[in-house]
């Protein structure tokens, strides 16, 4: 397996490897986003770590690294967590009050720092927002992140296509194989929250979306987003009517 590497905005550092597994396969997205104080958002699974450090290393040393985030508890979002924080001495994972207390406070070997909800850190060249969205895409404890001085939002499973997709997208359809693929595998916690938590990120007006499952897409983000909730919500319609 290799690890590609990708800047798809400026200094946001795109770590993508393609695992072959199942009938399609799926591919697995890390991001670096490089500044004063670096942050890594997904840790990725342990089986993946090594070949994610000497891929980072080709960008910047990861021993570096100053914050790690994730969305929720999971094995690609956070499995080698412990394993940064080892190699990173001065690294600190960031997530919300809800994240530390449900998992990350007990997991992690070193305490967290715990981030409140829309709260901003000034990463020194790059600025990124902490956002709660609980249970979307899935998990209580679900937080997004949103970098604000490219408009990078890092949407962790929403938008996830199995497969191995395209490294970028400039405006291409991501809507339809993500669709095919809720209808697959239902990953998404739906609920009658689903559709106006997305509805409340399409207002960020992303210019860049960062899918750990699919492409980084560039182009109208608050439009794919609208157009996700339109089908949550359709579908939440079918299937109570069901
Ligand atoms: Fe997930
Ligand atoms: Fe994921």
């Amino acid at each position: 397996m290799e690890t590609r590497i990708d800047e798809v905005a400026d200094r946001i550092y795109r770590f993508s490897t393609y695992v072959p597994r199942g009938n399609t396969g799926i591919t697995f997205c890390q991001f670096l986003i490089d500044a004063d104080q670096p942050m890594l958002f997904h840790c990725g699974q342990r089986f993946l770590f090594e070949g994610m450090v000497q891929a980072m290393r080709k960008v910047r040393d990861p021993a570096t690294l100053h914050w790690i985030g994730f969305s929720h508890g999971e094995a690609d979002e956070s499995g080698a967590m412990n394993d940064w924080l080892a190699l990173a001495p001065q690294a600190v994972v960031a997530h919300s009050r809800l994240g530390c207390s449900v998992a990350v406070s007990d997991h992690a070997i070193r305490p967290p720092q715990i981030v409140a909800n829309g709260e901003v850190f000034d990463l020194g060249g790059k600025r990124v927002r902490f956002i709660e969205t609980p249970h979307v895409p899935h998990n209580w404890e679900a937080c997004l992140l949103f970098e604000e001085t490219t408009g990078t939002f890092f949407t962790s499973d929403l938008l996830t296509a199995f497969g191995e997709c395209s490294i970028e997208s400039d405006g291409g359809d991501v809507l339809t194989p993500a669709i095919a693929t809720e209808e697959a595998a239902g990953f998404t916690s739906l609920g009658p929250k689903t559709a106006p938590t997305l509805r409340k990120l399409a207002a960020l007006k992303p210019r860049h979306l960062a899918l750990m499952h699919g492409p980084t897409w560039h182009g109208d983000g608050a439009k794919v987003l609208d157009d996700l909730a339109g089908y949550y919500d359709e579908r939440l319609r079918r299937e109570m009517a069901a």
